[in-house]
């Protein structure tokens, strides 16, 4: 049987790297999107590690932020594949972080923009296809701190509590069509994005999340697998919550 498609945005990334293995693991056919800021010699490179390590992922370049590129992405992905997208991660995200009374118009932009506005650039590419074949999975990743707010993140709240307002009114329009469309919303997971933080503030993020420590990629990627599951139909418009108890809604 010909294997399904799963495109992961930020796929060469910390959480995106276990996404693409755990969907491979699951018997996907994976493709993983990176912007690296055009460098293809680096993707390349990590697709090499991949291979070393047992795990045939294709790669291809796009920007979230940019229409044009997300096309040329999905594109590339169905002359790879020769077939469209069945699971779309909308993976990809960053930070800018700073106390609102100090954030730049270009901070809360670049964040919207990268995290929010990229749900609207990839979806759209991969739905109608999705109807038409009537299965797909959407799943979007989002975080605790749009569910908690984050000293230092209005910016980044807002744009990850969008994903899920936007994951529910997709789902209701896509139910009847077999495409289910899901949030996760990881608490702090060790990957370069949390690495940044200082490491006092990190500690007493840390200090402060019941589990006592902060979480895996591939306590996230495992989640996503079961979402993309075909046997998963029944599972949309959730938003699953992988925080070590960092926040209990
Ligand atoms: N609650 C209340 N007050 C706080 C606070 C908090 N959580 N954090 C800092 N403050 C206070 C400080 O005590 C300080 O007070 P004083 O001026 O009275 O001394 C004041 O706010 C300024 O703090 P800083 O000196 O730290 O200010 P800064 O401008 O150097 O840094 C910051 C601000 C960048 C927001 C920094 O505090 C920070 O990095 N915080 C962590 C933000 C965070 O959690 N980001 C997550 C990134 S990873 C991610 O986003 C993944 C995910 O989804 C989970
Ligand atoms: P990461 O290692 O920094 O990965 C982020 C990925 O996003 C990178 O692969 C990056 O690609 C990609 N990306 C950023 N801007 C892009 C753009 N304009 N176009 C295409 N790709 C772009 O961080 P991570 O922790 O794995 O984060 C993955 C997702 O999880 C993000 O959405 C993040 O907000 C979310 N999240 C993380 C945590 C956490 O604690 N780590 C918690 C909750 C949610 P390039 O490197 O190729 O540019």
């Amino acid at each position: 049987m010909t294997k399904r498609v799963a495109l992961v945005t930020g796929g060469t990334g910390g959480i995106g790297t276990a996404i693409c293995r755990a969907l491979v693991d699951a018997g996907f056919r994976v493709v993983a999107g990176y912007n690296s800021g055009g460098n293809h010699d680096k993707a390349k490179e990590w697709q090499e590690e991949q291979r070393k390590d047992g795990y045939e992922i294709d790669v291809a370049y796009g920007d979230v932020t940019d229409a044009e590129s997300c096309a040329a992405c999905v594109e590339t992905v169905k002359e790879l594949t020769g077939g469209s997208v069945d699971v779309l991660v909308n993976n990809a995200g960053i930070t800018r972080d700073g106390m609102f009374k100090k954030m730049s118009w270009e901070q809360w932009n670049e964040v919207l923009s990268a995290n929010l506005d990229s749900m609207f650039h990839m979806t759209r590419l991969v739905i109608n296809p999705m109807l038409d074949k009537g299965f797909g999975r959407i799943i979007n990743i989002s975080s605790v701190n749009a569910q908690k707010g984050q000293f230092g993140q209005c910016n980044y709240s807002a744009a990850k509590a969008g994903i899920h307002g936007f994951t529910k009114a997709l789902a209701q329009e896509v139910a009847a069509k077999g495409i289910t469309v899901n949030t996760v919303s990881p608490g702090y997971i060790m990957t370069p994005m949390v690495a940044k933080i200082a490491e006092e503030v990190q500690q007493k993020i840390c200090s402060t999340i019941p589990v006592g420590r902060f979480g895996t990629p591939e306590e996230i990627a495992r989640a996503i697998a079961f979402i993309a599951d075909e046997s998963s139909g029944y599972i949309t418009g959730s938003d699953l919550s992988i925080n070590g108890g960092l926040h209990m809604s």
